[in-house]
């Protein structure tokens, strides 16, 4: 303790023996002087009391509002009403607590509060274009060679947004929508704003929003302004039949304009890239640029005659999908010709995902890709690994798979008869290295 503070503790001690404040510690007054750097009376004092307890009562008030602030980690929200999940507490927990909390923090600091980054708002525009790089692939009157041209999956965005050509989108839409809708984006001159709903599961709310910030960042000036809403849960929710046919069904269109991970040929949910594309913290998934060159270097371990020469499958059964359910039934390297394993997520996290790196996934000849409760984000990790992809039909698409095309960049496999057409296919793939 220096001395100011023992002139401090002086005076209040002696106030509580003799009665009084004021008159105890007016005598005193030198040493406050001696001091410095305290008041050089007991009034000065008081009010210093009362003004350090006022600040208290701020700081407490604040403190409330802040426990009462809807946060994009979601801890004053309600999960959303058609997918319950546990409160946030019990998924931010453990090891898992601290890769939250410096996401969030990164996410914080990277684009919300840090005065420091402010400037990045105003940031002006590169000189290269993405509008004018994303156009249709149309002939491009200035100079084709110089342009790079969209993948022709984007094209897909053109189909998932012509129910709205025509009637355009009116803000009775969007209302519409928001009955569904976890979150509302707002994108305003280059800047972002979000009103939330609901929670979402784990830190999806935050990392989406990551990805949205990024885009920002990495194309100012180039992000034309938007209104959308977002679920964030896994199933669509948007079904064709109730807009596109039946008596009542004119009088509904245009359907409400819903953004989420994925979307089914029935429904007109519109497909976004999922979160994990920007990291999953909670099973230790890093951004994809980390984990693809991972994955990449793990897939090069061994040579693709020295891979096992069967069907591997590492997940979650118990996510109400029937299919992973039947492809439990098919655990026989020798019958079967496939490994399949069950991922227990708390005993990962508990081990430091030892066990569950997707970069030691690789040495299998073959990967199998069953959906879970929707499409599933392990998509991508499989076909990364450069084994032959065998994909069990699937019923959601995402914003990438409805690139890729079946005999060429995966095997299909049918769900009728699933554990022999893995057999069969396995089988023919060892009997034909070269293909
Ligand atoms: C599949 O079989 C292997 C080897 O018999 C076993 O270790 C593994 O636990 C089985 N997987 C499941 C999901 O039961």
């Amino acid at each position: 303790m220096g001395r100011g503070s023992g002139v401090f503790y002086g005076c209040g001690s002696t106030s509580i023996r003799r009665g009084g404040l004021l008159q105890r510690c007016s005598p005193r007054r030198f040493r406050a002087r001696v001091a410095g750097v305290f008041p050089s009376s007991c009034t000065a004092l008081v009010v210093l009391l009362v003004s350090s307890a006022l600040v208290m009562l701020l700081l407490r008030k604040a403190g409330d509002v802040a426990l009462r602030t809807k946060t994009v980690a979601g801890h004053n929200l309600e999960p959303t009403p058609w997918h319950l999940f546990p409160p946030k507490e019990d998924a931010v927990s453990g090891g898992k607590a601290e890769s939250f909390s410096r996401a969030s923090r990164i996410l914080r600091c990277s684009y919300l509060t840090c005065p420091a980054s402010s400037s990045f708002w105003v940031a002006t525009s590169s000189s290269s274009s993405l509008s004018s790089r994303c156009r249709k692939n149309k002939g491009t009157p200035n100079g084709k060679t110089q342009q790079r041209q969209c993948p022709p999956f984007f094209l897909s965005i053109h189909r998932d947004l012509d129910p709205w050509r025509q009637s355009r989108i009116s803000a009775f839409t969007l209302a519409a929508a928001k009955e569904h809708a976890a979150m509302r984006v707002l994108i305003v001159g280059g800047r972002l704003y979000v009103d939330l709903y609901y929670a979402c599961v784990q830190s999806r709310a935050m990392f989406t929003l990551w990805g949205l910030l990024q885009l920002l960042q990495r194309y100012p000036g180039m992000v034309p302004d938007v209104d959308l809403m977002f679920d964030c849960m896994d199933r669509p929710a948007v079904l064709r039949s109730d807009y596109e046919s039946g008596d009542s069904a004119g009088s509904r269109w245009p359907p409400p304009p819903l953004f989420r991970y994925c979307t089914t040929k029935d429904h007109f949910d519109i497909p976004f890239p999922d979160w994990s594309f920007w990291g999953w913290p909670e099973i230790n998934v890093e951004p994809w640029d980390e984990e693809f060159k991972s994955i990449k270097l793990g897939s090069q371990a061994r040579p693709w005659a020295l891979k096992h020469d069967v069907a591997y499958w590492k997940g979650n059964p118990d996510v109400d999908s029937p299919i992973r359910m039947e492809l439990l039934n098919c655990n026989d390297s020798k019958v079967w010709g496939a490994k399949i394993l069950r991922q227990n997520w708390v005993e990962e996290a508990k081990s430091g995902f030892q066990e569950s790196k997707l970069s030691n996934q690789c040495n299998h000849r073959y990967k199998i890709y069953a959906e879970g409760y929707a499409w599933s984000v392990s998509l991508k990790y499989i076909i990364s690994c450069g084994s032959l992809a065998l994909l069990i039909d699937p019923q959601y698409e995402d914003f990438f798979s409805r690139g890729l095309i079946p005999r060429e960049n995966y095997w299909p496999i049918s769900r009728a008869n699933l554990c022999k057409s893995i057999k069969s296919t396995v089988l023919w793939g060892n009997a034909h290295p070269t293909e």
